[in-house]
């Protein structure tokens, strides 16, 4: 039997010498964007894998193998997802995230083009001290932006905080007991005067592994929620967030492939 990489059951020669991946967290967006590769770039695509909160779908696209693999929600089982198809020969990865804005002017369903990130997981400091910028490769993110232009979706390109946590992580009182940690209160107004554009909870695990490890990453992120404005998500922002992050991270895959 031919060996597989552990979490998300894969081995090489499944990959078909893939050396792109885009990794939604949700594992029930992967074939959603499958599809979208499919209709933009023909082939086939076929579902490799699927273990706990990792499925992977492989597109057979007329120009390039590309892969897409969720990374469940947060840092550890990102780390896992870059680890693994590293492992496999995967050289870029591309975050196709939900966020929630906390700059007024960013509206429901625009996109966020990472160009760094706001290191507060823990998962990156297993890999580089917290002094390490956590930087997206400049060529996806021109790709990014390429494609937003295209595709005619309003976009920002800045910096993104990345939390472990959704709820007082990202100073949100709307949680069980309503309490966040003295040392987090405030801590999204610091980060609006800082000029950082939105929260979210994988990138900046993401950027830190590839730039560490010498492998080409980048985010964007569909907004589906305000923080200045509401802190409810409604069903409608959801899917315009996530069709816009998906639109544009498979329009980057022209450049990029
Ligand atoms: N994902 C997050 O981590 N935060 C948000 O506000 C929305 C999506």
């Amino acid at each position: 039997m031919r060996k597989k990489v552990y979490h998300l059951n894969l081995g090489k020669s499944q990959l078909r010498n893939s050396k792109i991946a885009l990794l939604p967290g949700d594992p029930f967006r992967v074939l959603k964007i499958a599809e979208k590769v499919r209709k933009q770039f023909g082939g086939n695509i076929e579902e490799l894998a699927w273990k706990r909160e990792f499925k992977t779908i492989l597109c057979n696209t007329s120009i390039k193998p590309v892969l897409v693999t969720s990374t469940g929600i947060g840092g550890p089982s990102t780390s896992i997802v870059i680890e693994e198809l590293a492992m496999l020969g995967i050289k870029t990865f591309v975050r196709v995230g939900t966020t929630g804005a906390i700059q007024k002017r960013i509206k429901l369903g625009d996109v966020i083009i990472t160009t760094g990130a706001v290191r507060l997981d823990g998962a990156s400091t297993h890999y580089a001290p917290i002094e390490y910028p956590a930087v997206a490769d400049y060529k996806v993110v021109d790709s990014l932006t390429k494609a937003a232009d295209k595709s005619n979706v309003r976009y920002h390109v800045g910096i993104t905080a990345s939390s472990d946590t959704f709820y007082p992580g990202q100073e949100r009182y709307d949680s069980f007991t309503g309490h966040v940690l003295r040392r987090l209160q405030g801590s999204m107004k610091e980060l609006q005067r800082l000029n950082v554009l939105n929260y979210e909870m994988e990138s900046s695990t993401l950027l830190t592994l590839c730039s560490a490890m010498g492998l080409r990453g980048g985010s964007v992120s569909g907004v589906i929620v305000n923080r200045t404005v509401s802190e409810n998500i409604k069903e409608e922002s959801l899917r315009i967030g996530e069709d816009n992050a998906i639109k544009v991270a498979v329009g980057s895959l022209e450049y990029l492939l």
